[in-house]
């Protein structure tokens, strides 16, 4: 927990000794919130930026020191170009709106993923929010963005594998620390709570390294309807937890 956090509001059942330092974030269920409104999709993803503006608020209120975001897998391009096309623009535009907000509520910022292959436009845009917020003190932010968990693990292999080519590192120096440090989340810690919304029981090639301790918490709501009264339920389920990592 952050020293002298103000935990405004955090509900009083809840024990901020035991809160998650880092919770992770599966948006699901977009288009299917849309469509039984008889909205197009792209509605759902619109809605989908506000909930999840309202939960890193909460975060941040509650003393949560880290989010993390599943905003585009790298199977997401296989989806219809219009909506491909409509989730690079809105991110674009969402993060040149926001930049000043995050900066005065202390939001610092960070996304993983492969992003060398995302719009010029919008990796300009990261670049810009990453270095502007580098020195904020508050919540991290992390949005995974073209992001695949068997990609990022790949990636990483394929660097050290270099390293142990240009005869830097031994096959026998490689251990999970030094493994930690190739992949895109090295210095963020691992979740402690993983949420996913609509009631899809998978991983989706989601930080498949960083959860393998991680508790999961499956709500059947949709992402767009997941506000703080949802939250609260993820965290009290996470509160009842015992977390053993392995041990008895
Ligand atoms: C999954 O719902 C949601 C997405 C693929 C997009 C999530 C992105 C956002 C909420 C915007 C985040 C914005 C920023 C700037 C980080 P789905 O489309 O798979 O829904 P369905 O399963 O009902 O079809």
């Amino acid at each position: 927990m952050n020293q002298g956090t103000c935990l405004q509001d955090l509900p009083v059942d809840l024990k901020p000794e035991r809160l998650p330092n880092h919770v992770a974030v599966i948006m699901d269920g977009n288009g299917r919130w849309a469509k039984d409104r008889g909205l197009p999709r792209i509605m759902g993803h619109r809605r989908g930026v506000e909930a999840l503006k309202d939960l890193l608020r909460c975060c941040r209120d509650w003393g949560i020191e880290a989010l993390t975001a599943y905003a585009f897998s790298s199977e997401n391009w296989g989806r219809p170009l219009e909506e491909v096309n409509f989730l690079m623009t809105l991110f674009e535009r969402v993060l040149r709106q926001e930049l000043q907000e995050m900066m005065a509520e202390d939001v610092q910022i960070r996304f993983v993923g492969n992003l060398s292959s995302l719009p010029l436009s919008l990796q300009a845009e990261i670049k810009n929010s990453m270095e502007t917020t580098r020195q904020n003190q508050g919540i991290k932010f992390t949005v995974a963005t073209n992001y695949g968990g068997r990609q990022e693990i790949i990636q990483a292999c394929q660097a050290i594998a270099i390293q142990v080519e240009k005869g830097l590192l031994k096959p026998e120096e490689i251990n999970e620390e030094i493994f930690e440090q190739y992949l895109y989340t090295t210095g963020i810690s691992h979740p402690d709570l993983l949420i996913r919304t609509s009631g899809e029981m998978r991983i989706s090639n989601f930080l498949l390294w960083q959860i393998a301790y991680s508790e999961i918490y499956v709500t059947e709501t949709f992402w767009p309807d997941f506000n703080r009264p949802e939250f609260h339920r993820a965290l009290s389920a996470y509160q009842q937890r015992e977390r053993r990592f392995g041990k008895i």
